[in-house]
């Protein structure tokens, strides 16, 4: 496709996902390829739109990508990761011109919400087609995991499994959705413990984990033995299963980064409350299940009909300081374009 065939832009939207089988330390840190496979739920609520334009007049004055995060110019760290990710799509496609992408979050900027997730996939999908690339969702996938790990699994909805692959090209390291987001009526409420961002993001948090703890090798293991049962736990529909799992996952992850060198402490005394919360609310009857990612939050797995006494329990807990209830979501997808 020549430069002036393209589509003057490109919008594109996509949900975060939540890991029941986490992704934490990596096989390979320039193509990001996860050490492990990982499971997790794609939401509609929480998400971004990523709008694309490759034209001369995109950029910079100094030429480079001009990167907007919710109408304002984003921060040096956020437009790099951005633009070495734009540099990947011109590569493939051919594309010589600098790009305008603009993205708004409908997560809280509060750290640990994986906000990188949505954001990527959101960005690979709007990017591709701006560049003029025709790509299958794997080969979205497979994009959309070099700018986050995590961001892989949102190019699908619903319930969905992270490959870790074999190849050193990382071709098979993709995601692949395995129950669709209508087929089981399940929420995800999300308790809010700090407004302030997370102390450490998630690649350098890996990496120390991987060189230091002394767990780390046992995690790869546990991770990957867990992965098929909790991938026939969703085929079943075991809430009971899954949850079991999703709460031996994260606790086996933050024991992972808790023995790091120098320790990498993601909780505040809301989230051990709030996860005492849920255990109260199973002791009750309630299936319920906690899942922490890395940040202070905690996301809570239950039935549709209990979200709301979910909900108003976590909203009690000292500290909290909001509650969202999350429902399954589709894939990323163009959401408009002007040629
Ligand atoms: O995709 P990243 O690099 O932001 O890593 C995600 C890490 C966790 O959210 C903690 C776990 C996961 O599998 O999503």
């Amino acid at each position: 496709m020549s430069t002036d065939e393209l589509p003057r832009h490109v919008t594109a939207r996509a949900g975060t996902n939540i890991a029941f089988v986490k992704y934490w330390g990596k096989r390979d840190k320039v193509l990001n390829l996860p050490a492990t496979g990982s499971l997790s739920l794609t939401l509609a609520e929480l998400g971004s739109e990523t709008r694309v334009r490759f034209a001369a007049d995109a950029g910079e004055p100094d030429g480079r990508d001009r990167v907007l995060l919710d109408g304002a110019p984003a921060d040096d760290r956020f437009a790099g990761r951005v633009r070495g990710f734009l540099d990947l799509v011109r590569a493939r496609a051919g594309v010589r011109l600098p790009a305008e992408v603009s993205t708004t979050n409908s997560v809280p900027t509060a750290g640990g919400l994986a906000s990188s997730a949505s954001g990527f996939a959101a960005l690979a999908v709007a990017a591709a087609r701006a560049a003029g690339l025709k790509l299958s969702p794997v080969e979205l996938s497979v994009l959309a995991r070099r700018g986050s790990g995590s961001a892989a699994r949102s190019i699908f909805g619903g319930f969905v499994e992270m490959s870790a692959g074999a190849a050193l090209d990382g071709t098979d390291a993709h995601a692949e959705q395995i129950l669709g987001p209508e087929a089981w009526d399940l929420r995800l409420v999300v308790a809010l413990t700090t407004r302030a961002q997370k102390p450490l993001g998630s690649t350098a948090a890996m990496e120390r984990t991987a060189s230091t703890s002394p767990y780390y090798s046992s995690w790869v293991e546990s991770t990957a033995r867990e992965l098929p049962e909790a991938r026939a736990a969703v085929g079943d529909r075991d809430l009971a299963r899954l949850g079991a799992i999703a709460e031996r996952s994260a606790l086996r992850m933050h024991a992972c980064a808790l023995s790091a060198e120098p320790p990498i402490i993601y909780w505040n005394p809301s989230t051990l409350a709030a996860v005492q919360a849920v255990l109260e609310l199973r002791a009750a009857g309630t299936a319920a299940y906690f899942t922490i990612d890395a940040g202070p939050h905690v996301k809570v797995l239950c039935p549709t009909a209990d979200a709301a006494a979910v909900a108003s329990a976590l909203g009690k807990v000292p500290g909290v300081q909001s509650t969202i209830v999350a429902a399954p979501g589709p894939g990323a997808r163009v959401v408009e374009e002007a040629a």
